[in-house]
Order: structure tokens, then sequence, then C-alpha cells
């Protein structure tokens, strides 16, 4: 800002130093409008060479988060703001929810939400993998957060660790098979089967709904892989015992089937044979 002051000085300096031959009234009008001319440049020239403010809001994207801002300002704007910062009573802000937010809702179908629910259902994508790929870039290079890592997410995983982690950290909401269960409120725990590596590693970065989030300090990425797997591989591949599994919530509801079952048959037996006697 000095550079203007001292540019404004020595314009005055100029316009006072002039010798002017003209009657006095003219020559101070004269004198106020170039004073208002030098104003007006010192003014031009601070709005052209000051940093821009603009420029600090919005930060240079990348060319795939480009592409991102593009799909989003027509199909997210409405419900999560213009630069992403949320609407009031439609949806909540994304700043600082990263790549992996994004790229579970929206690779699940889950966003864009067709209308107000109380929880947002998995449904077809509306978007190709590359587009996931640029809206996540995009919330990305706005406000950060976490991101789903690359390659093999299942990486020298171990299915006995893995089943032992899902069984104390996931089954008590997605039930002991993965097939999912109800939770308070409306809200359910949906069934893991339809989902990939890369949906299961984002949901547990991101904690959508009611899930909480499993960061990098309470489950390791190793431990990651080994959930993966477990889902993956072992209670995808259902090996089925026979029977009825009844949703496999375990022996229990199993048992009381039998029992009930058995009840009845006992009831009906007894009636044959009173009305033989
Ligand atoms: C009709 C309104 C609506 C539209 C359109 C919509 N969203 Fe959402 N979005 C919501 C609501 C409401 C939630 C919170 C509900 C929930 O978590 O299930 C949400 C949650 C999210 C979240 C999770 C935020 C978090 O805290 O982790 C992400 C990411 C997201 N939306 C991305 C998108 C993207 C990307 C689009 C566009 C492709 C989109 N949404 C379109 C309403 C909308
Ligand atoms: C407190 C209950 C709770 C716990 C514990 C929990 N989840 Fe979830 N999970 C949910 C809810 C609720 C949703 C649905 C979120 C939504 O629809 O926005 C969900 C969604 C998911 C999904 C998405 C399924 C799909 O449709 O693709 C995956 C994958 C998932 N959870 C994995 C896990 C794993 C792995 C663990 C353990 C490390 C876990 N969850 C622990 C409640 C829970």
């Amino acid at each position: 800002m000095t550079s203007d002051n001292d540019r404004r000085r020595g314009l005055l300096a100029r316009l006072r130093g002039r010798p002017v031959a003209r009657s006095r009234g003219r020559r101070r009008l004269g004198a106020a409008v170039r004073l208002a001319a030098a104003l007006m440049l010192a003014g031009g020239a601070y709005t052209v060479f000051a940093p821009g403010v603009q420029a600090q809001d919005n930060p240079p994207l990348s060319a795939a988060a480009n592409e991102g801002k593009a799909l989003f300002d027509v199909s997210c704007v409405t419900c999560h703001g213009r630069n992403a910062q949320g609407v009031e009573g439609r949806g909540p802000s994304l700043i600082g929810v990263g790549s992996a937010s994004v790229e579970f809702q929206v690779s699940s179908g889950r966003m864009p939400m067709a209308r107000q629910e109380a929880q947002a259902m998995r449904k077809p994508p509306q978007f190709t993998d590359e587009q996931v790929r640029q809206l996540g870039q995009y919330i990305q290079e706005l406000g950060g957060g976490p991101q789903v890592p690359q390659g093999d997410l299942r990486e020298g995983a171990n299915l006995s660790t893995g089943g032992e982690l899902f069984r104390i950290n996931c089954s008590q909401c997605h039930a002991f098979g993965a097939g999912g269960g109800a939770l308070s409120s409306g809200k359910y725990a949906p069934s893991l089967k339809p989902a990939s590596d890369r949906q299961i590693y984002a949901a547990m970065l991101s904690g959508p709904q009611n899930m909480p989030v499993f960061g990098d300090n309470q489950i390791s990425p190793q431990e990651k892989a080994d959930i993966i797997a477990y889902i993956q591989e072992t209670l995808k591949h259902d090996q089925d015992q026979g029977g009825f599994n009844l949703g496999r919530y375990g022996p229990s509801t199993e048992g009381l089937a039998i029992f009930l079952v058995g009840i009845v048959a006992l009831v009906f037996a007894s009636l044959w044979i009173a009305g033989k006697s």
C-alpha cells in the first residue's frame, strides 16, 4: 500500500508544482478535477495490483477436480451448497469429509439423494468410476480429509484376525453373517453383501450415518485389509452348513424355531392320542 501512497503523493506534488496562468476559480476547478482523476487512478491501480481476495478463496483446482466441480455444480449443489459448505435443512457441509466419503456415497448410489429420507439408500450408481474419482478429487482439494489408498486392499490379509476384528467391531450392527440389521429410530445397518473392497474401506474411514469412524488409529490399514478379506472371502462365500439359516442370527433363533415347531407337534400328537382313546 505504501507504493500507492507514494504514487498518490507524487501525483499531488506534480499537480501542485505546475505553473498555471488561469483565473483562480478556473484554476481551483481544474486542480479539483485533476485531483479527482489522480485519486481514481490510484484507486484503479490498487484494485489491479492488490492481492486478489478471490484468488485466496478459490485456490486453483487440478484438472480432475475441475471436472468434479462441474459435475458437482449440476448434481449436488442444491443440497450441499455452492462451495460444498452445506445447505440448512437439505444437506451437510462436505468440507473435510475427504474423497473417501464421496467415493462411498456416490459409488454406492446413495448420492445424489433423490429426496429427503431418514437414511440414504444404496441404489445403482449414477456416475462412472472416473466421475466418482473426479467428484472425490474436488471435495478433497476443497477441504482435505481421509482418502482410500490405491492398490490391493486385501494385501497380506489374515482371515482369522479379520474374523475376530469383525466380531468385535462390526457384528453388533451388521450381524455375524454381515446380513445387516435394524437400529433405533427407523435406521438400519445394511447388508455388506453388495459392498466392494473400496466401499468397505471407505465406509470404515468415513463412518456414514450411525456407523462410527474407524480411523487408522483404531483399526490400522493392515487390520482393515484383514476385515475386508474376511467379509469378502469368508462371509460372502457362505459355507452353508445346511438347514434354515433364519437370517444367520445364530443358534438361539434356530433353537427357538425348533422349540416352537416341536411344541406344536407335541400338542397335536397329544390331541390325536386323546381323540383316539
Ligand atoms: C436431495 C439432496 C441431496 C443431493 C442432491 C445430494 N446430497 Fe449428499 N447428502 C444429503 C444428505 C441429507 C446427507 C446426509 C444424510 C446421510 O448421511 O445419509 C448427505 C450426505 C452426503 C455425504 C456424506 C457426508 C459425510 O459427512 O460424510 C457426501 C460425501 C455427499 N452427501 C455427497 C454428495 C454428492 C457428491 C452429491 C452429488 C453427486 C450429493 N451428495 C447430492 C443430501 C443430498
Ligand atoms: C453402530 C453400528 C455400526 C457399526 C458398529 C458398524 N457399522 Fe457399518 N454401517 C452402519 C450403518 C448405519 C450403515 C449405513 C450407512 C448409510 O446408509 O448411510 C453402515 C454401512 C456400512 C457399509 C456400506 C454397505 C453398503 O451398502 O455398501 C459397509 C461396507 C460397512 N458399514 C462396513 C462396516 C465395517 C467393516 C464395520 C466394522 C469395522 C462396521 N461397518 C461397523 C452401522 C454400523
